[in-house]
């Protein structure tokens, strides 16, 4: 509460600054106010970067390949009809839009399938942080029961080990390895892919100092953006991903049925937080939140001003957050996701 209230007034200053920079008053301070920003307050965000780095993780060519290869691979799911990309559609920015997802036999999982694009970059995996990082992440939906059902990795390496090109793309992408075709080296290679998946966006060209880039209705839409206060959460590269926050951080969230990230923390402190979500192409990945129950981009937007923020946002002010959210809509990578060349 106290970093919300400071940081209500630094963004009233900074207004006011920008106000006094321009020489003219902002219509409207707190509601619609300057379409023009201060350094300080463009910091909390940054354009992507060229690929999702990490320590000790070399991304080559060839572990890409053979990374983009396995996330298309129906082999790996236990009716063979099933891939990464059946609830990850590269082509549809990286989420299924359904509520929950189906899995194998369409039996119906528990959360909502969250975008791949961007994922390698955020602090750890899935909505309640389980996974470190993609390259373990990667292990758990080809054994999930409910997603694509292998009974277990012998299964899954006895179909890659039986095929000479994957052996062969193996060797390739781990050279240094005496035994390349392991269940962890499925996880690393579809780890190195996932690590290129971006969509930069005209928002990436605004942040680089273009500020035609973006529209004067999205840069108004940034300007409630910001004065509403949804950067203290939904920052950095990827407009959120960075860290685990409550969901009802100022007023209960409307559904108890997930306790997040607690079920993996046991800790009281982290009862109902989630990963913060990224906001990056956000107008194409609903429905939304954890349980997808809200099919609205503004909706969505409304209940975040609500629980998060205990702000009530007029309809226009919802309508204006959603139009700059527009503007982290960004290009797909077609030639990166072009569907590979099956190994034979
Ligand atoms: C049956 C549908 C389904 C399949 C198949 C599937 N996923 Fe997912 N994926 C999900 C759901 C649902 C979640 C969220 C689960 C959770 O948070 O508890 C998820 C989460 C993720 C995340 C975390 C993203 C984030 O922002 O936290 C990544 C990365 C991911 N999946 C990649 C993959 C990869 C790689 C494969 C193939 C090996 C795969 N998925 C197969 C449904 C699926
Ligand atoms: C206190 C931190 C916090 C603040 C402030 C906040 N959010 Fe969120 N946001 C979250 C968390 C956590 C989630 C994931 C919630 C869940 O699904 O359980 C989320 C999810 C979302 C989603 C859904 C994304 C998806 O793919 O499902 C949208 C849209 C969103 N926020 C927009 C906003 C907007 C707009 C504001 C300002 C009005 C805002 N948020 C303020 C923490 C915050």
């Amino acid at each position: 509460m106290r970093f919300q209230r400071s940081f209500v007034a630094s963004v009233v200053i900074a207004a006011a600054l920008t106000a006094t920079g321009c020489g003219k008053k902002p219509a409207d301070a707190t509601a619609s106010g300057s379409t023009t920003f201060t350094p300080a307050e463009l910091a909390v965000f940054s354009p992507l970067p060229a690929q999702m780095e990490a320590k000790g993780v070399s991304l080559t060519d060839a572990k890409v390949a053979l990374g983009r290869a396995l996330y298309y691979e129906n082999v790996l799911s236990q009716s063979h009809d099933m891939s990464c990309n059946s609830c990850h559609p590269l082509n549809a920015w990286g989420a299924d839009g359904r509520k929950v997802s189906l899995g194998h036999d369409g039996k119906p999982g528990g959360r909502n399938a969250p975008t791949v694009y961007h994922a390698a970059g955020h602090v750890a995996q899935f909505w309640d942080g389980r996974a470190p990082d993609v390259e373990a992440q990667a292990k758990g939906p080809i054994l999930n029961p409910v997603e694509m059902g292998m009974p277990d990795t012998v299964a899954v390496l006895a179909h890659l080990r039986g095929n000479a090109a994957y052996v062969a793309s193996f060797r390739a992408a781990f050279p240094g390895d005496k035994q390349p075709v392991t269940y962890d080296n499925v996880g690393n290679a579809i780890g190195a892919f996932e690590r290129r998946l971006l969509t930069p966006a005209r928002w990436d060209k605004f942040l680089a100092g273009d500020s035609a880039a973006l529209t004067v209705a999205e840069r108004a839409g940034l300007r409630t953006f910001v004065n509403t206060g949804c950067q203290s959460c939904h920052l950095g590269a990827y407009m959120g991903g960075d860290r685990f926050m409550k969901a009802g951080q100022a007023i209960a969230w409307f559904s108890q049925a997930d306790s997040g990230r607690f079920a993996v923390t046991k800790d009281a402190n982290d009862l109902f937080f989630f990963k913060v979500q990224s906001l990056r192409n956000v107008e194409k990945t609903g429905p939304y939140f954890h349980d997808g129950s809200v099919a609205s981009l503004n909706d969505a937007v409304r209940l975040m001003a609500h629980h998060q923020l205990g702000k009530e946002l007029a309809p226009d002010q919802v309508q204006s957050i959603v139009t700059f959210l527009g503007a982290l809509t960004g290009d797909l990578p077609l030639q990166y996701i072009g569907f590979p060349q099956k190994p034979q």
